[in-house]
């Protein structure tokens, strides 16, 4: 039975003459980081916070987008005819819009957004929202590996080349699963969590905004690895994924520009460690899962200069406290670590973090994707 949503209560209760309502999760990712984009697998769950949004129908053609937050995140209203012509603005209903394209709304409606995951801190707020509005005028029964599809590519019109993986776990979580996600076709493996494996998230408290530097910066990675695809043997335009034969790792190791070649040797190396820990956890290897966290930490900030020091700090002090492995997660720039611990060790670790400057540290579990409530309750 999917837990009832608390976050949408108080919106529904908010908003006259609300009648349906949404929830889509963040997520976290154990594994596989920097490498959807290329193709290459990736290890995330969806996790127990994310994105409401509450609906009241309206008589006219007005689609008024309001959030709970809203001194931070300000309202705007958008007319039925400009949803599919608004050009992105740089600001949060931007990303509102780009769900409610994929299932439109054909009459006026009021919407209330509320979230409870720190944002753009490598979680997967702006995926989460980018769900909850796809989701609120979509049919009861809809197919939730298509619409991952197409979710994936609304969010690019807010500028963001990204690969995949959000959309798909915030659309396609279970409880208690980790999944293990293959692009081009996706699909989807569930690998279970065990009991007694806790992930802790730290937040760094620094931002990492989709909207600035750190968006131009993740852009570039994308192009870099197009790049050392073409570079590697694929077709024009191609992915890493597409680069033929055994050794990738090693030849991207050796393509002559250096900063292609850590790239690239990164990604197929971090595509590796994606399958050794698919098989760490189905035998219960925790430490070895922990080996492979600190090895993509490791590359994430050396050959792919995605990481930060606030981060570090955190990840360092997690180590110390006794996690068998941890690693900035997301795209990087800042943002959140995960440390993985024993279930025992949890709440030591997670101390460990607060004393070490995280402004928050949480424990977080594989919980289900996004849905559907009317009238207050889960209907998908
Ligand atoms: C962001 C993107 C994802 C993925 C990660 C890095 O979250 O939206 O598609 O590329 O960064 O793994």
């Amino acid at each position: 039975m999917t837990p009832y949503p608390a976050l949408l209560d108080p919106l529904l209760a908010q908003l006259p003459g609300a009648t349906f309502g949404t929830f889509a999760p963040g997520r976290v990712n154990l594994i596989g980081e920097h490498t959807d984009y290329s193709g290459l697998p990736v290890l995330p769950f969806a996790i127990q916070l994310g994105v409401a949004i509450a609906g009241a129908p309206r008589p006219d053609d007005a689609v008024l987008v309001q959030n709970r937050d809203g001194a931070r995140f300000p309202p705007e209203t958008i007319s039925l005819r400009e949803l599919v012509h608004r050009p992105a603005r740089g600001c949060w209903v931007d990303y509102v819009v780009a769900g409610l394209r994929l299932h439109p709304p054909e009459q006026g409606c009021e919407l209330l957004v509320a979230g409870d995951l720190p944002i753009a801190s490598g979680l997967s707020s702006s995926a989460a929202l980018v769900c909850a509005a796809a989701l609120l005028f979509a049919p009861p029964r809809f197919d939730r590996l298509a619409l991952a599809e197409r979710a994936r590519l609304a969010e690019q019109y807010v500028g963001t080349l990204s690969g995949g993986m959000d959309q798909a776990a915030s659309l396609l979580g279970q409880q208690g699963q980790a999944l293990c996600i293959h692009f081009r076709p996706l699909r989807v493996e569930l690998v279970p969590v065990p009991e007694h494996l806790a992930i802790v998230v730290a937040d760094s408290g620094v931002r990492a905004e989709k909207g600035g530097a750190a968006q131009q910066a993740y852009n570039e990675r994308v192009q870099q690895c197009a790049l050392a695809a073409s570079a590697m043997g694929a077709l024009p335009g191609g992915l890493l994924a597409d680069v033929p034969g055994g050794q990738r790792s090693a030849r991207a190791r050796r393509l002559p520009d250096p900063v292609l070649a850590a790239r690239a040797s990164f990604v197929f190396a971090e595509a590796e460690r994606v399958a050794e820990a698919v098989a760490a956890l189905r035998t219960g290897d925790l430490a070895r899962l922990g080996a492979l966290l600190d090895r993509s930490h490791a590359g994430l900030t050396d050959d792919y200069q995605v990481g930060h020091p606030a981060v570090d700090r955190l990840v360092r002090a997690a180590k110390s406290a006794g996690a068998l492995g941890a690693r900035i997660v997301g795209a990087g720039f800042g943002g959140c670590c995960i440390a993985l611990c024993r279930a025992a060790n949890a709440s030591t670790v997670a101390a460990a973090l607060q004393r070490a400057g995280a402004v928050a540290a949480f424990p977080v579990r594989p919980a289900a994707g996004a849905r559907q409530f009317s009238s207050g309750r889960a209907s998908s």
